[in-house]
């Protein structure tokens, strides 16, 4: 017979993973699997088990989410590698003379002709950088200078889009350790929303998602972030170890079956002319995007390359920010 403490475990488990299934397939993939009800059912259970059985609160539980006691400030954290800043590009000439740079440093060094690119949307949000140790977020900060950010770990917990245990799939190993680095954003709709709401409790309203998202995440208080429609998209990475990938695509896709949140308008392009002809189709799209961007990144894709290429003045060779013009004020 299996006594009581046993059993309460096993459930409990089951119930971490499953909800954090549930959690992936609404918030990451927009494709819930059940009804809200039976998710606040399994809900209601784990926090039954845990009230009985306080040792099986982990960190990694979902319970976690809710947000902990309110702190006096923010710890500092240290990123063990520095969060990088981009040189600008305001126009194709310049995304051309980027590209004939690249080249030019590479010539000296190999003898590589077709250069690819991923080009990504640019966030208009804030960078952030998470920390998992086998699989389970351990810390997480904002960008801050580059060198010290914030230690914004209980706030990060409560954005339900962001694993809190990432998930093994097929042909994806978990990493002994991973720094995945982002954006947390408040969707368009989600702001206009959450400003009639503050309308409504005669709060004043917040002036752009980008203002939204970053007093949500800066509080103090947890429990009040958790309550903003926070969200986040991963596209760079800090340390990797116990597994690697050879370029940023693969970085991408690799990230995106650990369960983390990539854009889905990122895109390989063979040579620098499919970068600068997405970019101008990227300006054109912006006001359609359910989001904020305010320009678009081109990466070389090759990991070896980007090391060779390496970096100047905090900025990598490697990459190039393209802005859109500033949206002028309403
Ligand atoms: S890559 C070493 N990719 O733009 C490369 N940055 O000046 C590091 N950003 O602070 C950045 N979207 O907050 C990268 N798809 C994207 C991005 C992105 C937005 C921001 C990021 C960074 C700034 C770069």
């Amino acid at each position: 017979m299996q006594s009581d403490i046993t059993k309460a475990k096993k459930r409990h488990e089951e119930l971490v993973k499953e909800i954090n299934r549930h959690n992936h397939n609404y918030y990451v993939l927009d494709a819930p699997l059940v009804s809200d009800a039976e998710y606040d059912r399994l809900f209601v259970e784990l926090l039954e088990i845990e009230e009985k059985h306080p040792e099986l609160k982990t960190p990694a539980s979902p319970s976690q989410r809710v947000g902990a006691p309110p702190v006096k400030e923010f710890g500092i954290i240290r990123h063990s590698l520095p969060m990088l800043s981009l040189a600008n590009a305001y126009s194709k000439e310049e995304i051309y003379a980027f590209d004939r740079k690249v080249r030019n440093f590479l010539e000296k060094e190999t003898s590589v002709k077709d250069i690819e690119y991923v080009a990504e949307p640019k966030f208009d949000g804030l960078a952030v950088e998470l920390v998992y140790e086998n699989g389970i977020l351990i810390r997480a900060s904002t960008r801050g200078d580059g060198v010290n950010g914030e230690d914004i770990t209980n706030n990060i917990k409560t954005i339900k889009s962001i694993p809190i245990e990432l998930t093994a799939g097929k042909n994806i190993k978990i990493p002994t350790l991973i720094e995945v680095r982002g954006e947390v954003i408040i969707n368009k709709s989600d702001f206009e929303k959450l400003n009639r709401e503050r309308a409504e409790e005669e709060e004043p309203p917040f002036a752009n998602p980008r203002n939204a998202a970053a007093g949500s995440l800066r509080q103090l208080d947890s429990s009040i972030t958790a309550k903003r429609p926070l969200t986040a998209y991963f596209y760079s990475l800090g340390k990797l170890e116990g597994a690697a990938v050879s370029s940023q695509w693969e970085f991408l896709n690799y990230i995106r079956g650990l369960g983390f949140k990539v854009n889905e308008l990122n895109k390989l392009c063979a040579n620098i002319e499919e970068a600068a002809d997405y970019y101008e189709e990227l300006m054109s799209k912006r006001y359609s995007i359910g989001y904020d961007i305010d320009g678009m990144v081109i990466k070389v894709n090759d990991a070896g390359l980007q090391r060779i290429l390496g970096e100047v003045a905090r900025n990598p060779r490697w990459a190039i920010a393209c802005k859109f013009p500033a949206v002028e004020a309403q």
